[in-house]
């Protein structure tokens, strides 16, 4: 018995140690118990309360209905003359019978202090939300995709008008067509450009690892990962647009939760249970064929339907050589430096398998090689170089008349080809007007090393 009622005197000191007003009722109603803290809140003292019904002494009282649905009631506000406070409230069990009901009271300048905090710490969020906004601003427009021939500006108008919608866009090119270029240009032109612009190279990161870059992880998802978990690629890109650059490398099992997240418009970090409502533009990009990817069940038709929705084939330079000399001059804006009409002509006849990325490091190794600030043949990169020579050896010297002649054939075979074209019916032409059999035409153009 001693025992007891020790016990009874440590639960007493807890309860009048506890920082926060505490009331107890028992299942009939009755005030069993109330701290000082209470009597500080609410102006009620012990002896005005202990052994009544709570309802006769405080008739509004809400407690006592606990009792009845049995169920937790958080954050009522009460009011009691001068003082404002916030009531949580709870039953008491015992082997699942109510024996009682506890409610817990909180002043409102306590509450107030803790709203205050909260406030603080939403303002920091919002301002580090700002912060990571500015840095994923999208930095190209428009006015910076250089080129004038119909074909680029055909690019251009197109990509203005799906600008302004909400659309999934695809865009697909070789290497270094300006696939990223556009993708900012065309979040800068939508109404999205106040928001972020969130980058992700698919095929720079391992599918597990872009997963939890996408998706982030609720804290202790992993026992590998950071405690505090993660905040996901979509969610910083809400309300924005989130790039997602070379997707043909995404993995089959990711391109499924991309599929959801993209008809759902919703998404669960990993390890988390809710899940999050978002709004996230997604702009993609390849230089792969999806088409044939997804033949060989190797992109997801579902997803392939879903991200192309508008499709911008952006043309690589050779299909838009007449735009080389424009770009060549942006490059060489701000530069002192010229470059020779011939090495134009030159840089207008080459191929460029890596685009327009090729050109400007082109444009930028010649920078870097000249010294009197002419640009000539004689600074451009190698292998540039040998392809003019390998296939127009116009700035090669001639040692005999037999090499003239064979230039000249080779020139001439070139030229009429050029016209004809080289399928087989351009072929005949090309021999007849030059005035040869077809398979003499066939014999020059392997002797001269004229390929196709
Ligand atoms: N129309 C353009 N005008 C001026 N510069 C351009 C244009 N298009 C691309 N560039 C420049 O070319 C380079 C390559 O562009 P970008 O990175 O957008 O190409 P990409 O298609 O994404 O290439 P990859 O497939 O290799 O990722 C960049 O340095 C960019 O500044
Ligand atoms: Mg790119």
């Amino acid at each position: 018995m001693q025992k007891e009622s020790e016990k009874i005197g440590w639960l007493e000191g807890i309860i009048e140690a506890v920082h926060d007003g505490i009331l107890v009722i028992d299942q009939d109603g009755i005030v069993q118990l109330i701290n000082e803290e209470y009597t500080n809140i609410t102006g009620v003292r012990k002896e005005q309360i202990i052994g009544k019904p709570l309802i006769d002494v405080r008739p509004g009282a809400v407690l006592p209905s606990v009792l009845k649905t049995g169920k937790v009631k958080e954050g009522v506000f009460r009011k009691e003359k001068e003082m404002e406070y916030v009531v949580d409230m709870a039953p008491i069990y015992e082997n699942y019978d109510i024996i009682g009901a506890v409610s817990v009271c909180k002043s409102i300048p306590e509450v107030y202090e803790l709203s205050m905090e909260l406030r603080k710490s939403k303002q920091r969020v919002s301002q580090l939300e700002k912060a990571v906004g500015r840095i994923h601003q999208a930095r190209y427009t428009f006015s910076d995709l250089i080129g004038n021939t119909p074909l680029f500006k055909k690019m251009i108008h197109q990509a203005k008008k799906i600008a302004a919608s909400n659309l999934s866009i695809l865009i697909t090119g070789e290497s270094g067509t300006g696939k990223e270029l556009f993708a900012q240009a065309i979040h800068q032109e939508s109404t999205r450009n106040d928001q972020p612009f969130i980058p992700v190279n698919c095929a720079a990161i391992p599918g597990s690892l872009l997963e939890s870059e996408l998706f982030g992880y609720e804290e202790g998802a992993f026992t590998s990962s950071k405690r505090e978990g993660k905040i996901g690629l979509f969610e910083l890109a809400n309300n924005g647009t989130l790039f997602l650059d070379e997707i043909g490398d995404m993995t089959l099992e990711l391109q499924a939760k991309l599929l959801r997240v993209l008809q759902e418009g919703t998404f669960r970090k990993i390890g988390g249970l809710k899940e999050k409502q978002i709004d996230v533009r997604i702009i993609a990009a390849t230089n792969k064929d999806l088409q044939s990817m997804v033949q060989k069940e190797r992109f997801r038709e579902d997803l392939f339907y879903r991200i192309n929705t508008v499709q911008l084939r952006l043309p690589s330079l050779r299909e838009r050589r007449g735009d080389i000399p424009e770009i060549i001059a942006y490059f060489l804006r701000n530069q002192k430096f010229q470059i020779e009409e011939d090495v134009i002509d030159i840089l207008m006849q080459y191929d460029w398998p890596g685009n327009i990325r090729e050109l400007k490091n082109t444009i930028h190794y010649a920078i870097n090689m000249t010294d009197n600030g002419t640009i000539t043949l004689e600074h451009l990169p190698e292998t540039i170089k040998n392809s003019f020579i390998l296939h127009k050896t116009k700035f090669k010297t001639p040692q005999s008349l037999e090499e003239i002649i064979k230039e000249t054939e080779r020139n001439v075979i070139m030229e009429t080809l050029k016209e004809t074209g080289i399928s087989v019916k351009g072929k005949k032409a090309a021999a007849r007007k030059l005035g040869i059999s077809l398979a003499s035409l066939y014999n020059k153009m392997a002797k001269l090393h004229i390929n196709k």
